[in-house]
């Protein structure tokens, strides 16, 4: 899977190095690059936004510089995610989906946003007949800084559904009751007493189908809440 992001805080990427996405770099299951969208500016103060026609607080992101960004990252088979508290709420099925995805770009705006002229240009028809799809998305209802951290959120569960991404590839299998609408159950390792907590006593037994049913009963019971 091949992953563009776009911003103008290239250094909130860093964390994509670490752990498994670092990992998933080397092996070349993931190819993330980070594209500075200052360097895409032609005024000498580098100004990648403007006030708001109509009036208002803030100031929105310039339609030209994001023009000049996103068009040489549009080839065909390409999902442009822009970053917005008014976009759809990402959750564990849009994961999933855009797992299947072969490029994803993530616009990640700041201040009130971008000049909604920007998706409204990649949706047009001579853009979907070549598979270029674009969603606003949101990860949860409040407002962040920017698209940023949301991007990174979006990475890192999508990409984790990769195969070969996840060391352990029974982890995901497993966790396939949250996607069925449970929640996970409470896990526990050694020592078997801590500070006078203790393990349930059923996960010492050995009894399997005991297990598995007091799992899924605490499992349905943490979903209630
Ligand atoms: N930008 C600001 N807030 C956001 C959110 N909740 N989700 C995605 N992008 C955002």
């Amino acid at each position: 899977m091949k992953i563009d992001a776009v911003t103008i805080f290239p250094e909130y990427f860093a964390p994509l190095q670490l752990s498994l996405l670092g990992k998933a770099q080397e092996n070349d299951i993931i190819d993330i690059a980070i594209h500075n969208l200052r360097d895409y500016t032609e005024d000498n103060h580098h100004s990648v936004d403007d006030t708001p026609y109509g009036g208002g607080a803030g100031m929105v992101m310039k339609p030209e510089i994001w023009g000049q960004a996103l068009d040489p990252l549009m080839i065909p088979d390409t999902d442009l995610i822009i970053l917005t508290p008014a976009g759809k709420v990402f959750d564990q099925k849009m994961a999933h989906e855009l797992a299947q995805a072969s490029h994803l770009i993530f616009a990640c705006g700041r201040y009130e946003g971008i000049d909604a002229r920007v998706g409204q240009y990649y949706a047009q028809a001579s853009f979907a007949t070549q598979g270029i799809r674009v969603r606003e998305v949101s990860i949860g209802d409040y407002v962040l800084g920017g698209g940023e951290v949301a991007a990174l959120v979006m990475i890192e569960a999508i990409t984790r559904l990769l195969p070969g991404v996840l060391g352990n590839p029974e982890s995901l299998a497993e966790e396939s009751h949250v996607e069925e609408g449970f929640l996970e159950y409470p896990n526990y390792t050694k020592p078997k007493i801590w500070r006078d907590l203790e393990v349930p006593e059923v996960l010492l037994s050995g009894n399997h189908g005991a297990i598995a049913k007091w799992r899924a009963e605490q499992a349905a019971a943490r979903g209630e809440d």
